[in-house]
């Protein structure tokens, strides 16, 4: 079905097709029989533990796709094990001028400078408060700093997302690694980390608490961030983010899909060979097909989540990956 709609959307400019897709997409979550069936009709099982919490199956939504946590049944339905939503910062962002997507079909890429455009955290909350159906799988929500909050004062703006926040998500995820908000990646150290780890901390309770880093974050600087994340009390770790990219308008932004592939599996390496055995560990980037996410998971991840290859093979694409990683375990 999706290859006779992708013409469509792809005529059209990459944020508009998203809005597009997005708002047909919440309008199947209100539809909670309809989504009821689409699941019982398409949704592999293949139950996994981590992090204390049960998940369906090993094919998560990335952060990014539902910014504003409006279709968390529909991806449920679609077959996803879980959702990440986000970034939600503590208060409403317009981002960055548009035109702030693009996608590039030979290469299988997209590239954004998105810049945390979202409603902020007491819309997101209210809605997830308000849901009429919340769908049994794990929803995670991903919290970031505003944009014109200091990075001397980001603790405050992670601490007051996650209070918000933390009620009504099932784990929270620290995006410290967007490269599209000035600054924010210079909070990926040591000594950053282990204040905002902590500040997160002292508001979730007992929620599963992540840290997504970015793809270019290597070796020792690596180590020392995830030594002190872990200290602080952090639950487990998402590799990757976007990697550092020039938009076609000729400004920063990043780069996902199929580019991205190999650096991520090799950074999710990396990361399991420090962290060890036994800390929760989700991977992303370039996962497109079973062999994709079968390497991402002998990487070392204990699950996986998916955006840009949804872009160029449609929404179904998670059940098809979650049946596949079934079928090969
Ligand atoms: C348009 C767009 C917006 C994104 N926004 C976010 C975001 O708000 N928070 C986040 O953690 N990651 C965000 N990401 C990054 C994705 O979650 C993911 O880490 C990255 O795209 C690599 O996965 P992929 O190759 O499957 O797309 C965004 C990616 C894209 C393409």
């Amino acid at each position: 079905m999706y290859s006779l709609l992708r013409p469509l959307l792809f005529s059209l400019n990459a944020e508009t097709a998203h809005n597009l897709a997005l708002r047909s997409t919440s309008l199947l979550s209100r539809l909670t029989p309809l989504a009821k069936l689409l699941h019982s009709v398409v949704a592999p099982f293949d139950p996994v533990t981590v992090a204390g919490l049960t998940f369906p199956n090993r094919v998560g939504l990335a952060g990014g796709m539902d910014k504003n946590g409006v279709a968390p049944a529909a991806w449920w339905a679609f077959g996803f094990g879980f959702v990440e939503l986000g970034t939600v910062t503590p208060r409403p962002q317009a981002g960055n001028d548009k035109p702030r997507m693009w996608r590039d079909v030979k290469r299988r890429a997209l590239f954004n400078r998105m810049g945390f455009n979202n409603d902020g955290a007491d819309a997101v909350a209210a809605r997830l408060a308000k849901l009429k159906f919340r769908p049994p799988f794990p929803i995670g929500v991903s919290i970031g700093k505003n944009k014109d909050t200091p990075n001397e004062r980001a603790e405050d703006d992670y601490r007051i997302a996650g209070e918000k926040l933390a009620p009504h998500a099932d784990f929270l995820t620290i995006n410290v690694s967007s490269p599209n908000t000035a600054g924010l990646r210079a909070l990926q150290t040591a000594e950053a980390m282990g204040g905002i780890v902590k500040a997160v901390k002292s508001v979730c309770g007992s929620k599963p608490l992540f840290v997504k880093f970015a793809p270019e974050l290597t070796g020792d600087e690596l180590k020392a961030v995830l030594d002190a994340c872990l200290a602080a009390g952090a639950t487990g770790i998402i590799g990757t983010n976007t990697l550092a990219a020039t938009s076609p308008t000729g400004l920063p932004c990043g780069e996902s899909g199929r580019p991205l592939k190999s650096i991520a599996c090799e950074r999710v390496r990396e990361i399991r060979q420090h962290i060890g055995r036994g800390v929760p560990l989700i991977g992303v980037g370039g996962i497109e097909d079973g062999d994709s996410a079968r390497a991402m998971l002998a990487a070392g991840a204990d699950l996986t989540q998916i955006y840009s290859a949804l872009v160029f093979q449609g929404p179904f694409l998670a059940a098809r990956l979650a049946r596949d990683l079934k079928r090969s375990r």
